[in-house]
């Protein structure tokens, strides 16, 4: 059965109001997640209000400036501040996405920024990413070989070099799966978009020697066949990549191989 990972009493309140201060030019509101484990009360959305002109232009930007200047107990992520890193994956306006690559200007009104959606929260906008790192370790993210390694690196062909363009790139932020509703549902046996694509970048490498053994491994109703191709995944993924068509070829490569 399905199962929520929401904390208990989860209902959201209202929270406090930070108002800008008196001098501020160009005000825009910021409606934020916030539940503290510790404190025992139930989550709420604070609101505050950020004088743009004096704020770059992300949403990052504006949280640091959340942070630095107006209240220290707000919990998130970030690292790279430059679309690297993933770890400032959050629901922000209804979609998953990068709070440092998102632009406050391409959303209209109220800024709301929630968690990503369906994982345990940890504190205000941090998710607890322990079961989807498990799932990434499960597919062994590395290149896997049984003849003695060359003298010099392994080389690879243009051509097989450039199968593994638009899988490369993932930086693991979770956007995609958090946006999968067979995720939701049965994420705890579904290997949900982002690591299925991390596990076709390893089939599709031509350096790597268990294509088979990855194969059986994701040969299962619930690790790989849970995906019913909604496409949500692509939709919200902040790399422009397609974990659909990652999945499509892996069932592909299910099929040839019968
Ligand atoms: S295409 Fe598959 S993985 Fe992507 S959102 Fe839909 S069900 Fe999930
Ligand atoms: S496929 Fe895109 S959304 Fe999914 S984890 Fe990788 S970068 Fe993030
Ligand atoms: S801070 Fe690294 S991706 Fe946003």
């Amino acid at each position: 059965m399905a199962q929520f990972n929401l904390p208990p009493n989860s209902v959201i309140g209202k929270g406090k109001t930070y108002y800008a201060g008196a001098g501020a030019k160009n005000v825009r509101r910021f409606q934020i997640y916030r539940w503290d484990p510790d404190s025992g009360e139930n989550p709420r959305m604070d609101t505050y209000e950020v004088d743009l002109a004096a704020c770059g232009p992300m949403i990052l930007d504006a949280l640091l400036k959340i942070k630095n200047e107006v209240d220290p107990t707000l919990a998130f992520r970030r690292s790279c501040r430059e679309g690297v890193c993933g770890s400032c994956a959050m629901n922000i306006d209804g979609t998953n996405t990068l709070a440092c690559t998102k632009a406050i200007g391409d959303v209209a009104g109220e800024v709301k920024i929630y968690p990503l959606p369906h994982m345990a929260v940890v504190k205000d906008l941090v998710p607890d990413l322990t079961h989807f790192y498990a799932q990434y370790a499960s597919i062994k993210p590395w290149l896997q070989s049984a003849t003695p390694p060359p003298e010099r690196e392994r080389l690879q062909s243009k051509e097989d070099r450039a199968k593994l363009d638009g899988l490369y790139e993932c930086i693991l932020c979770a956007c995609c799966s958090t946006s999968c509703p067979s995720y939701w549902w049965n994420g705890e046996r579904y290997l949900g978009p982002s690591i299925l694509l991390q596990a076709y970048r390893w089939i599709v490498d031509s350096r790597d020697e268990f294509t088979g053994e990855r194969l059986d491994d994701l040969e299962d109703p619930f690790r790989l066949y849970r995906c019913h191709t909604i496409m949500n995944c692509t939709k919200t993924c902040p790399k422009s990549l397609n974990p659909a068509k990652a999945i499509a070829e892996i069932k592909k490569l299910m099929v040839e191989r019968r």
